[in-house]
């Protein structure tokens, strides 16, 4: 079993696989389509089948009135598309805040100084994002601090983020104390550093150090997608180790021809970058600027792409400066902050 699936009234479109859901298969295409619990009982995804002909995959606890079994509704997380379908769904310009009370599931060392942060929601109740936006992480109401996604939206119970321990920070010193099981409330979504679905353009990711974690969501979910464009990845580290995921990103070019990577250091761009203790604001402004001339050198025509950059401060604005204020079309610009 395989379809189209034709979503009114925007007209988006997507397949589905036998064994998705509709609701699964609209995530992956990156459409924020409305849902709560996935599994058929709270009736968030429910829609009207104008055309074509669906199955049930799972069973649902939801009960239709008459009026709306006779009109068609159906419930996109327990139905796929046996034929090509064409289906009356509201898509969210913004997908809804939501509250969620997740548990810890791993914290892992990635240096000495970032850790891997995995979280799990009830089983009930996913986070509806976008690949690339972030949540607020709020840890008993002792500290709290935002931080981007790392992981794809396609694994919407488990939210992984890659937070640097900062000395003498209160969010860093209770990070650092969490184990597993224990409680993290999560807020959000936030943020438009997301994939821009109408686009075709070949794209060029500029990730600074943890600007790494929302350019691994977006990279996961584009593989995801198998979408075509050429994606290539600029990862620039402070020091050797700070290419934390190294190997996941060699895996990457393996499998996907379309994918390509280059890992630098900072001190190769700009000899003058000194990372003891991390690099600072004016240090990143010179890497950045030493960083753009190099892109700059290696494509004829920058214009030809999607430019994503995700660093701490200054990169997004010396990008920002470098590219918009040079002719760089400004809806092919997108920046995120990160620490
Ligand atoms: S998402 Fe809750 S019933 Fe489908």
């Amino acid at each position: 079993m395989a379809g189209l699936v034709r979503l009114q009234p925007s007209d988006h479109h997507f397949h589905v696989d036998g064994n998705d859901s509709i609701l699964d298969a609209a995530l992956q295409a990156g459409l924020p389509l409305n849902y709560g619990c996935s599994n058929g009982n709270c009736g968030l995804c429910q829609a009207r089948l104008l055309s074509g002909e669906v199955g049930k995959i799972s069973h649902h606890d939801f009960v239709f009135g008459e009026a709306e079994k006779s009109m068609g509704h159906i419930l996109l997380c327990s139905y796929t598309a046996v034929s090509d379908v064409v289906i009356e769904a509201q898509e969210s310009a913004a997908i809804s805040e939501q509250h969620i009370t997740t548990r810890v599931k791993k914290l892992t060392a990635l240096t000495s100084d970032i850790v891997l942060l995995h979280l799990q929601t009830p089983r009930t109740q996913r986070l509806r994002f976008l690949a690339g936006q972030s949540v607020r992480l709020d840890l008993d109401g002792e500290a709290s601090a935002t931080h981007p996604i790392a992981s794809c939206p396609c694994d919407d119970r488990n939210i992984q983020f890659h937070i640097r321990l900062i000395a003498d920070d209160a969010f860093s010193q209770r990070i650092e104390s969490l184990k597993p099981a224990n409680t993290v409330q999560v807020m959000g979504p936030f943020g438009d550093f997301t994939l821009n679905n109408r686009s075709d353009r070949s794209i060029l990711f500029l990730a600074f150090d943890t600007g790494f974690a929302p350019v691994k969501s977006l990279i996961e979910h584009a593989m995801q997608l198998e979408q075509s464009e050429n994606l290539h990845l600029y990862w620039i580290a402070d020091a050797e180790e700070s290419h934390y995921m190294h190997n996941l990103v060699r895996s990457w070019i393996d499998v996907f021809d379309s994918f390509s990577y280059t890992p630098l250091n900072a001190k190769d761009l700009y000899p003058r970058a000194d990372p003891a203790g991390g690099l600072q604001a004016d240090a990143w402004q010179d890497v950045s600027q030493a960083l753009l001339r190099q892109v700059s050198a290696e494509h004829d025509k920058l214009s030809d792409f999607d430019i994503y950059v995700a660093g701490p401060d200054p990169v997004a604005r010396v990008a920002w400066d470098f590219l918009v204020q040079n002719g760089f079309p400004q809806e092919q610009f997108k920046s995120i902050l990160t620490c």
